[in-house]
């Protein structure tokens, strides 16, 4: 995989995100199944086939996330699962992916530490937290890791309000099919060979001391444990709050 910059757009981030990912800077188009792309709105991954090809582009400011962070105190659900109405918390997501549920913990003044195992995503969602960090001071509340969650959870000395586990599915259903961003994730997973039964990760972390786990899966799945202590349902999914 190449990473290709566009015209003017080399810069010393993109050298260190070079240097990262072990990929060579190019200013032709590869032609490729995948690659980066740099250009004046940051990093996106392009992914897909060579007939339809998607874009992965992480942004804090603006789009769907954007809007749903300008308004975090509508989340419901998420506060509901979060519980305790006006404590900060502090928060250990172990499945960090795009980073949209941590910007609504953090939006709604929770501390955050986040841990991604996928360097790509790492990347992508770095490169829009550098892009946002002047507009949105609450990510000085947040530690973003590129690591294996479950070795950082056990070097950790601070004790954590929450753990946030969303892992994925295997099994895709109609509806997540549109879904372009969970595909473009499933497609990063497979090249960097991270993709597994995330379920996995649900039975390790119970496993470990906690205060409160909360589970983020599809809204008609089978209870993965007998002890849930609540549920918070949404239309397609649910958090299962095991405390
Ligand atoms: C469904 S996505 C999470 C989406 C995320 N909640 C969001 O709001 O964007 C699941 C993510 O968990 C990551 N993951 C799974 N197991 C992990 C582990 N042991 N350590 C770190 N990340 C992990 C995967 O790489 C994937 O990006």
């Amino acid at each position: 995989m190449q990473i290709y910059v566009s015209k003017g757009c080399l810069d010393k981030n993109i050298k260190n995100i070079s240097e990262f990912l072990k990929l060579d800077l190019v200013t032709t188009l590869p032609t490729s199944e995948s690659y980066f792309q740099y250009d004046k709105d940051g990093l996106s991954f392009v992914g897909g086939s060579s007939n339809s090809r998607s874009l992965l582009h992480v942004d804090f400011l603006k789009g769907k996330l954007g809007w749903r962070l300008k308004r975090a105190q509508h989340e419901g659900n998420l506060k509901k699962a979060l519980g305790k109405k006006d404590k900060k918390l502090f928060i250990f997501d172990a499945t960090a992916g795009l980073l949209s549920d941590t910007m609504i913990f953090l939006s709604l003044g929770h501390k955050v530490v986040a841990v991604e195992q996928s360097k790509i995503l790492f990347c992508l969602v770095n490169d829009a937290i550098q892009r946002a960090r002047e507009k949105i001071p609450y990510l000085n509340n947040l530690e973003f890791l590129n690591d294996n969650s479950q070795l950082v959870y056990k070097k950790q000395d601070k004790v954590f309000d929450a753990i946030y586990l969303d892992p994925m599915y295997p099994i895709i259903k109609k509806s997540t099919k549109k879904r372009g961003s969970i595909n473009n994730i499933k497609q990063i997973l497979e090249i960097e060979n991270l993709a597994s039964d995330e379920e996995e990760i649900i039975d390790i972390f119970m496993k470990y001391n906690y205060k409160k786990i909360i589970v983020k899966r599809p809204l008609k799945s089978e209870k993965k444990y007998s002890n849930i202590n609540y549920q918070v349902k949404g239309k397609t999914t649910r958090f299962d709050i095991y405390i």
